[in-house]
């Protein structure tokens, strides 16, 4: 299972266990990081999700969709890295990542 090390806005990073076939966002949720509120579920309606990738990771993500990058525009904190967490699926590429989230808007 792969593993990925999730930085919290406090700047505080914890290693954790990502199955494959859950999103990025879900398991980042699932292991008790409240700070990414996810508020639409993983619709692409919210950008309460919102993560900087690991740069090395970068190419290992799925392409962004128009609406992605939509939502993204109306954060602040918004920068070369930034993706929604939820759009992307665990795969065993990522395996190692390591993800910011990205401070609240
Ligand atoms: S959870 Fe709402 S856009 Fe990702």
């Amino acid at each position: 299972m792969p593993q990925i090390t999730v930085v919290n806005q406090a700047g505080e990073e914890r290693g954790i266990e990502a199955p494959l076939g859950r999103t990025l966002m879900e398991v980042i949720r699932d292991n008790g990081f409240d700070e990414l509120l996810a508020l639409c579920g993983g619709c692409c309606s919210c950008a309460t999700c919102h993560v900087h990738i690991d740069a090395a990771f970068m190419d290992k993500v799925p392409t962004m969709s128009e609406d992605e990058n939509d939502l993204l525009d109306s954060s602040d904190h918004r920068n070369g890295f930034s993706r929604l967490s939820c759009q992307i699926p665990m795969t065993d590429a990522l395996d190692g990542l390591k993800v910011t989230i990205a401070q609240e808007d």
